[in-house]
């Protein structure tokens, strides 16, 4: 494998920790250089370098890349859907500036590839809601998912025009035990393990049959490295990936909460949340991604509620 020097922006987030983590131990410690606006994380202390930065400041971000000889940039920084609908202006600013200050850099010190995740959040109320297609009407209505959209063109304008090894999944929601969730609309499904173990019961807020696509974060992990490995010549997405790990409502998740402590109980409040996952689809197509490089999840929501419990109770 050839040397490489990785930088992760945006390490101390839900992804980022466990992303950090997974490069380390491929790379070795000293190769993967977490940083986040964030001055320090609990998670990642010890385990390799930290630096304390903000992607928006585009001059110490780029002396960073010289200093530390960065090869490849992986950046997480961003606002998700629930926190970007209360705060539109600063989710479309750190959204789009950050990734064009990471492409930008990126043409100019020649790095040799960058990540960039997008999100089911691209598509809109006029996607087809079952298993929706790579190639498809696209037409988000939240701040979050007009800057995904916005920065998968991005992307492919840099590879085509500027030849930059971008790479990008259309991650489903994420649902892990290690770092909190940011701020999304999928965070309900982490939310409600943590209150079923504290205190057996949980108030959702989004409606009990509510569909979404979701995603456990080994297999997001999974995800990542595998596209990230692949050869230049079999990723023929430079947008970005529709990928898929399981699709559940909120009914189907307490009914499986249920098989471990029976006497947990749900409830449902909706808020403004219900409006945003009800543009979204409730299944993905990723056929393309199993055909480009060969995905294909591990967990269902049976295996990875197991999971979940058994990881949070220790
Ligand atoms: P998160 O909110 O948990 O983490 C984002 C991190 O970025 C935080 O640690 C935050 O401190 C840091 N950050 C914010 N502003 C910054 C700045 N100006 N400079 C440097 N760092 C800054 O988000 P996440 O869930 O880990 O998501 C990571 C990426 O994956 C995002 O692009 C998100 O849109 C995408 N994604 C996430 C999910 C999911 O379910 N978690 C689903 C789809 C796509
Ligand atoms: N989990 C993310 C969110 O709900 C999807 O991108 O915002």
């Amino acid at each position: 494998m050839a040397k490489e020097k990785i930088l992760v922006i945006g390490a101390s987030g839900q992804i980022g920790v466990e992303l950090t983590l997974a490069l380390r131990k491929i790379y070795g410690n000293n190769n993967v250089i977490a940083s986040d606006l964030r001055e320090e994380n609990p998670l990642l202390k010890g385990t390799g370098p930290y630096v304390s930065m903000d992607v928006m400041n585009k001059e110490m971000l780029h002396v960073q890349v010289i200093r530390q000889g960065i090869t490849q940039i992986y950046l997480l920084a961003a606002i998700l859907s629930a926190t970007g609908e209360k705060n539109p202006n600063l989710a479309w600013h750190l959204n789009m500036q950050g990734l064009l200050n990471v492409l930008d850099i990126a043409r100019e010190e020649k790095l040799s590839k960058v990540y960039w995740p997008s999100s089911i959040a691209v598509f809109g109320p006029t996607s087809p809601k079952m298993n929706c297609p790579q190639q498809t009407i696209i037409e988000p209505t939240t701040v979050y998912g007009i800057s995904k959209y916005a920065g998968e063109f991005w992307c492919n304008y840099y590879f085509n025009r500027y030849g930059v090894d971008v790479r990008s999944l259309r991650y489903p929601g994420l649902i892990s035990y290690k770092s909190a969730p940011g701020g999304g609309t999928t965070d309900y499904a982490i939310e409600i393990f943590h209150e079923a173990l504290e205190e057996k019961k949980y108030q959702c807020f989004l409606n009990e049959d509510t569909y979404l696509p979701m995603m456990y974060m080994e297999d997001a992990i999974k995800a990542t490295l595998q596209l990230m490995e692949a050869p230049a010549s079999n990723i023929t997405i430079r947008t970005s990936y529709n990928i898929s790990g399981m699709s559940f409502s909120p009914k189907e998740i307490s009914e499986e909460i249920k098989k471990h402590i029976p006497d947990f109980e749900m409830s449902y409040k909706s808020d403004y949340r219900q409006a945003i996952a009800d543009s979204w689809p409730q299944s993905i197509d990723d056929s393309v991604a199993r055909k480009d490089w060969g995905w294909q999840e591990d967990y269902n929501l049976e295996k990875m509620t197991r999971e979940m419990f058994d990881n949070i109770s220790k």
